[in-house]
Formats: structure tokens, C-alpha cells, sequence
């Protein structure tokens, strides 16, 4: 399947609290973009790399022109586009920006920068086994309670109240790449535009879209390297990571 890659890296990264866009803090003495970039690439698995940057950004733009001269002919193609004010508007400003003959893409975050080469691999061999929609999962290791605000007396005790718990084994923890044929991820995205503003901010990821059009979302093992940095605590984790894989 002729394959892109959408990169979205056009957040902020109010949780990390750098003062600069996330994809822009450095990592092991390079941006997290730069890292993000070197796993897909080294994957083989795109055609395209498009990435989605903090509109204005100068100097990300400048790091993706520096990474095109860098890879070799025959490599992707590499486009940049200006992202938007929430994650899926970043992912549709990718989608419109997509080459002629993708047939599959894959979104991926660019703050999940150490995603290893085989997680891009294990959700491409689904696509190509006949997946819409796939994505890579890891078993969640703590109990995963609900709970909801308290309420008269109940206040005074605590501020929430646990109303159940969910069944572990059948949780799953999401990350990226998630991988969805063309088509499948454009009705996706055509569907969401119908959203309220409150239900947009519900959704989390792109499969979550797939799966309000009932299409089957498959899953995958993914990996614990795929961390989402997202506090400082993850960036400690991350850079921790680039000491040494885990075994
Ligand atoms: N993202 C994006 N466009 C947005 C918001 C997020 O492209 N408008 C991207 C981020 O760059 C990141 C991924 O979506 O790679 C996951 O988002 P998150 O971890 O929440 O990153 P930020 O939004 O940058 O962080 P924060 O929510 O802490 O501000
Ligand atoms: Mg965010």
C-alpha cells in the first residue's frame, strides 16, 4: 500500500511547560520532532511524511527543510503544513496536503518521538491483511476506577465518589501510529465536522472517529517506548530511553 504519514506537531505543550512548542524542546540535545522524524523514516514504511507545525513556527519549518536534504533519493517525500487549533484540525490540514496515489496513511504524534521501527510495521501488516483502521494498544497497568463529583453531605468526606470500575483485562492503553485506509480516514474526518464543539472536544484520537462511523478498529501490541511525552516526568523517561532500549 502506498503509504503516508501524517506527523501532528502542531501542539503547544502547555504540560510540558517549556515555554516553546513541544516538537521544538530538545531531547538528548535535539528536538523531539528530529526524533519523531528519524523513526518514521527509518521504518520505510512512507511515501509521504507530511507533519503539521505550530503555525509561524520558523525555525521547525527550517528543521524539516534541513531533514529533506538529508534523506537520500528514493526516500518520502516530506511536506510541511500549517496546523490547527486542535489535534484533528491539525490532522485534516495533513489529509488535505496528501499526495496523489496514498492509499493508506498513518497518524502519528509527534510527541511519541522513540515509537520503535516495529510498531510502524505491525500496524502497516494489518492495513495490508485488510484492516480500515488499526491501531497499537498496550495493557493497562493500574485499576481504572469512574467516578463522578460528590454531592451534599458527601463533599465534605471527598471530592469525588467512585461509581465503578472497569474490567483490566479488557482495557487497553492507545497510542500512534494509527493507521486507517484513505478512504476510511477521510469519512472519518467528513463526519466530525458534523460535531458539536463539546462533542469535538471529546474525541481523543482518529480511531475513536472510525468507530462513530461503526467501521471495526483492529488493535495491535504497541510498545512502552511509544510514551506520549507530554509532563516532565515523561521527557525524564524519554531521555532515560535514549541511554539504552529496554530489554
Ligand atoms: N497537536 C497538534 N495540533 C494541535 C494540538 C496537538 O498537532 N492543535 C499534536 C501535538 O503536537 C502532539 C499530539 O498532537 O504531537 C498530541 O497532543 P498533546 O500531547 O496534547 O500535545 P500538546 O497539545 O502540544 O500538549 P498540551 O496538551 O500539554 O498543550
Ligand atoms: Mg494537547
Amino acid at each position: 500500500l502506498v503509504t503516508a504519514v501524517i506527523v501532528v506537531a502542531a501542539g503547544s505543550g502547555q504540560r510540558l511547560g517549556y515555554g516553546m512548542p513541544k516538537a521544538a524542546v530538545p531531547l538528548g540535545g535535539e528536538p523531539i520532532l528530529m526524533h519523531a522524524l528519524r523513526g518514521i523514516v527509518a521504518s520505510g514504511v512512507a511515501s509521504q511524511v507530511c507533519v503539521a507545525l505550530p503555525p509561524g513556527d520558523e525555525g521547525l519549518r527550517r528543521l524539516c527543510d534541513d531533514f529533506r536534504e538529508e534523506l537520500a533519493d528514493g526516500g518520502p517525500l516530506l511536506t510541511v503544513v500549517d496546523g490547527g487549533s486542535t489535534r484533528a484540525e491539525s490532522v485534516r490540514a495533513g489529509i488535505a496536503a496528501l499526495m496523489e496515489g496514498i492509499e493508506a496513511v498513518l497518524v502519528h504524534d509527534a510527541a511519541r518521538a522513540l515509537t520503535p521501527e516495529s510498531v510502524f510495521h505491525r500496524v502497516c501488516d494489518s492495513l495490508v491483511a485488510g484492516a480500515a483502521a488499526v491501531i497499537p494498544v498496550v495493557p493497562v497497568v493500574d485499576t481504572v476506577k469512574m467516578v463522578a463529583a460528590t454531592t451534599g453531605g458527601d463533599a465534605a468526606v471527598a471530592p469525588e465518589l467512585v461509581t465503578g470500575t472497569a474490567r483490566r483485562e479488557e482495557l487497553r492503553a492507545v497510542q500512534t501510529p494509527q493507521g486507517f485506509t484513505l478512504g476510511t480516514l477521510l469519512r472519518a474526518h467528513e463526519a466530525a465536522q458534523a460535531l458539536d464543539q463539546q462533542q469535538a472536544a471529546a474525541v481523543t484520537d482518529d480511531a475513536m472517529l472510525v468507530e462513530m462511523l461503526g467501521t471495526a478498529v483492529h488493535a495491535v501490541r504497541g510498545s512502552t517506548q511509544s510514551l506520549k511525552i507530554t509532563t516532565p516526568l515523561d521527557l525524564i523517561f524519554a531521555e532515560g530511553l535514549l541511554e539504552g532500549p529496554l530489554g
